[in-house]
């Protein structure tokens, strides 16, 4: 194994799980391990603490006259359940045939770790890099990155640049060079029904009082019609078509739907009546159940009438919905089709909006030619269905775009059991990341 790839192992190896304090610790081990690696790089490295997970920034030696490019990713990673349908533990990297299986092998371990290993090697080989880079590597975005904007806001000198660069998005398949420029937006909430003041006896009390679990259902039911469109009133009121450009350009990428069959192993397809598959993942708002709870869990039948149940619910986002007036709007919602025989209580969550960028303009040309040095054929302009919340908020604090390029293929299994990360990919985004920089330079 090389050098680099153990390196990665080892960074693979801290269960980095924003989301759950028990890993806290964990967490913080990481962003320290991350922290060890830049400064033998030789970068001016600091970890910033906040309230929540550390934020680290390393700059290389700044040099006038030269463009910065500030490079974003993240180190925390989603937790592991249902941790028994891995084929290998979610922690202890695994190579088998030219796929590394590990929680955050993907998203975003390895994507960020090849533009560290990119820089490393320029400096070794050269002393010198052809740009000024800042890595900004933070370890809540699986959480929607609540102490990063408040960071930039504080930090905008630190984090002066001219244009941002991400690798934290999809391939549309192995080798075909990718750009990404657009992401959906994201607003989170959960609700609780509340009714009867215990758990009751299903026979006893059943057909008089409220069931929460059967008003969840039902409240849940109330968001979509049959045609897949949501019924929250005002939901699409800011939304902007898809241009027709748009649309032409990926019905002539290879088949969306027989794609989204494929690697998801539904049995067909569901969504917003008039869109294929891919404008319903990368163009259509969409309001999704993410858990659901309330009742008996366990083995065999109990015939109770469990006092509460409870839904989260997540909303994907296009330009120009605002994610606060969609939380807003769908709380209502909640709260106007939940019946007087129950209490609900609605509680928002975190949000970021929806990003899109020109992809013509000259960093976004710059970038696909780095793409197609590192891969080949014509680069591929395409939106993408997942949020990176920080992205926009990059955009408005430090007046930046982000040059979204991707490695993670469609088979990677991110936020999913068995998640992983070709060495064919990690070996091509060190290549990346040294065209990217040679092109960024001009
Ligand atoms: N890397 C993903 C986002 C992504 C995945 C973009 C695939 C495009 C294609 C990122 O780590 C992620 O999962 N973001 C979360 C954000 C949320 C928790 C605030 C998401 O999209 O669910
Ligand atoms: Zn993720």
């Amino acid at each position: 194994m090389s050098p680099q790839l153990a390196e990665f192992f080892d960074f693979l190896r801290f269960p980095s799980i924003s989301t759950d304090s028990r890993h806290r610790d964990d967490v913080r081990r990481c962003a320290e391990f991350l922290a060890t690696k830049c400064r033998s790089m030789g970068l001016r490295t600091e970890l910033h603490e906040t309230p929540g997970h550390p934020i680290l920034v390393a700059s290389s030696v700044p040099k006038p006259g030269r463009p910065t490019v500030l490079i974003y990713g993240h180190y925390d990673v989603q937790p592991v359940d249902p941790v028994s349908e891995w084929d290998t533990p979610p922690f202890e990297p695994t190579l088998v045939g030219d796929k590394i299986y590990a929680r955050g092998a993907t998203d975003n371990k390895g994507q960020h770790f090849a533009h560290l290993l990119g820089v490393e090697a320029a400096l070794k080989a050269h002393g010198d890099l052809p740009v000024n880079v800042v890595f900004l590597i933070e370890g809540e975005e699986e959480i929607g990155s609540p102490n990063l904007a408040p960071f930039l806001a504080n930090h905008r000198e630190l984090l002066k640049c001219d244009v941002c660069a991400v690798s934290d998005t999809g391939m549309i398949g192995a080798g075909i060079p990718t750009m990404t420029y657009g992401l959906r937006g994201i607003a989170c909430l959960e609700f609780k029904i509340h009714g009867p003041v215990r758990d009751l006896h299903s026979g006893v009390y059943g057909g008089a009082v409220p069931n929460p679990a059967t008003m969840v259902s039902r409240i849940i039911a109330s968001l979509h019609d049959d045609e897949g469109r949501i019924r929250i009133p005002g939901f699409y009121d800011r939304v902007l078509p898809l241009e027709s450009w748009e649309r032409e350009m990926w019905a002539s990428l290879p088949d969306g739907d027989a794609a989204t069959l494929d690697e998801t192993g539904a049995p067909g397809l569901w969504g917003e009546a008039g869109y294929t598959s891919l404008e319903r993942r990368w163009g259509r708002p969409t309001a999704e159940v993410n858990g659901i709870g309330g009742g008996y869990q366990g083995e065999g039948s109990k015939t109770v009438i469990g006092r509460e149940a409870m839904a989260k619910l997540s909303f994907r986002l296009v330009p120009d919905q605002n994610p606060q007036e969609i939380l807003e709007l769908a709380a209502a919602h909640l709260k106007s089709v939940c019946p007087p025989s129950c209490r609900i209580e609605v509680e928002l969550g975190h949000w970021g909006p929806a990003y899109v960028m020109d992809p013509h303009s000259p960093y976004g040309k710059a970038a696909q030619r780095a793409l197609v040095r590192a891969f080949s054929g014509e680069p591929r302009l395409i939106r993408e269905g997942g949020s990176i919340p920080i992205i926009q908020a990059i955009k408005d604090t430090l007046g930046v775009d982000s040059l979204l390029l991707g490695l993670a293929l469609p088979d990677c299994q991110i936020h999913s059991p068995n998640e992983n990360f070709t060495v064919t990919n990690f070996e091509a985004g060190i290549r990346l990341n040294q065209a990217l920089l040679e092109e960024l330079a001009g």
